[in-house]
């Protein structure tokens, strides 16, 4: 394949990707005593039996690194007026969780407000191109009745069923 069709092809991917609504997470683990937490879009359920998720991993990054040595993270589900939150862990610093209101559940980071939440244990983490894919064991959730962030075509929404007719 020619450079100018790899090129094509990379742009289109991206368009292609924009056009897929997906969740927001902040995906968080302890570095020693120091919570650390990372906005992604790319996680999804995997097992029902047993209950399993899959978060995709930037190579780079810095949760992943504590990943790997402490075999176990969070998923905070966000809520739909979570967008700021989204912002804050979606840059590189150990001062993320600065005035962000959390606690400690099952060892993990968990931040309030969010609408779902899940303590996984690693069951193994899988190269996939520039990223790693962290397979997860849920060890422990929680569930508010709270509307999801979203992200599609670069921007944060919320989700809303279709009107039935009567
Ligand atoms: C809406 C949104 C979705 C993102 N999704 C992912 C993702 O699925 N995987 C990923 O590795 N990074 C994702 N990022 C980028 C990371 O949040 C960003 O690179 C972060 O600085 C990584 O921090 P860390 O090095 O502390 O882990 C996303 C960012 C935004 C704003």
């Amino acid at each position: 394949m020619s450079e100018t069709v790899i090129d094509q092809v990379a742009l289109e991917f991206r368009e292609v990707m924009a056009r897929v609504c997906t969740p927001v997470a902040v995906i968080t683990a302890f570095d020693d005593q120091r919570p650390h937490g990372t906005t992604v879009s790319a996680f999804t359920s995997l097992s029902m039996g047993p209950p399993m998720v899959l978060v995709s991993l930037d190579r780079g990054s810095d949760l992943l690194a504590i990943i790997r040595r402490t075999g176990r993270f969070g998923v905070n589900v966000l809520a739909h007026d979570q967008a700021d939150v989204a912002m804050r862990f979606a840059r590189k610093g150990a001062d993320k969780f600065d005035g962000i209101v959390w606690s400690e559940s099952s060892a993990l980071p968990r931040l309030d407000g969010t609408s779902g939440w899940l303590a996984c244990t690693t069951e193994s983490l899988v190269d996939g191109g520039d990223h790693v894919v962290a397979l997860g064991n849920i060890a422990a959730t929680g569930v508010a009745p709270v509307a999801p962030l979203t992200y599609h075509d670069r921007v944060f929404g919320t989700h809303r069923a279709f009107e039935v007719a009567s």
